[in-house]
């Protein structure tokens, strides 16, 4: 199993910077790397890309059909752009109504059009100080209940605390919560649950590269850092393949 490298380019960017980046981006061999712009950069990035780099979308909506859903875009636009991967429940999505079972529906629509979803789960900060961090994320595992069983997919744990912060779990912690996602995703999805990846996202930079891979992790989540497309290569190869 390859590993998985995404790189979260939240609202930032242009046209031109999609060039550019595109033409920067030197990914390393045997590793699946996705690039997830804007909406409005998808299809250039997607033509300006090596045909074996993936692009994403941040969100997706939770409406399958067509129809009169003003400024929603749906999974099988997002394919139709060229998108093979989409982000469901990242954290700064959540607050606003992408929760619960606003994912698993979004979760659903991206399998059925073909694209790979990534659950994004983690405990926020007061979660983390009171010890529930594992509840928080085996709760949000639930959301890929509605996933078909052959359908593919991706979890990227991201502490809330951690993403845009500097702060990161040490390995060690990092390595127990991926235990537990691992655990949670076979009980709830048996066999498939052992392939499913699991990517570590929040504050991944290129000094901190390593984190991941030593904590045995599948790949990583990089927002800002992923800016940078030299940096994202390197973090992509700091966690191996
Ligand atoms: P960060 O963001 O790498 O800037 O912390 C990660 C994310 O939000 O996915």
């Amino acid at each position: 199993m390859n590993k998985l490298f995404v790189a979260n380019w939240k609202m930032h960017g242009d046209a031109a910077f999609a060039a550019q980046w595109a033409a920067d981006f030197r990914p390393p061999p045997e590793c699946d790397v996705a690039v997830c712009p804007p909406f409005p950069y998808l299809q250039a990035l997607r033509a300006a890309l090596p045909a074996h780099v993936a692009v994403g979308a941040q969100t997706l909506s939770a409406q399958a059909e067509d129809g009169a859903h003003t400024g929603e875009v749906s999974a099988r636009m997002l394919a139709d752009a060229g998108c093979e991967y989409v982000l469901v429940g990242h954290s700064e999505r959540r607050p606003m109504g992408e929760d619960g079972d606003a994912c698993a529906t979004r979760v659903a629509a991206a399998a059925a059009a073909g694209l790979t979803p990534v659950l994004c789960v983690g405990e926020t900060a007061e979660e983390f100080s009171s010890g529930r961090s594992e509840e928080a994320v085996l709760r949000q595992l639930q959301e890929l209940s509605s996933l078909p069983a052959e359908a593919p997919c991706a979890v990227a744990y991201e502490p809330v605390w951690a993403i845009g912060s500097g702060r990161t779990p040490d390995t060690e912690s990092l390595s127990r919560m991926r235990e537990r996602i691992r655990a949670g995703l076979i009980s709830q999805t048996g066999a498939k649950g052992g392939k499913i990846r699991i990517l570590y996202g929040g504050s991944v930079k290129a000094e901190n590269a390593g984190l991941p891979g030593r904590a045995g992790m599948d790949g990583a989540l990089a927002g800002g850092a992923s800016l940078d497309a030299a940096v994202f290569a390197q973090i992509c190869r700091a966690g191996g393949t």
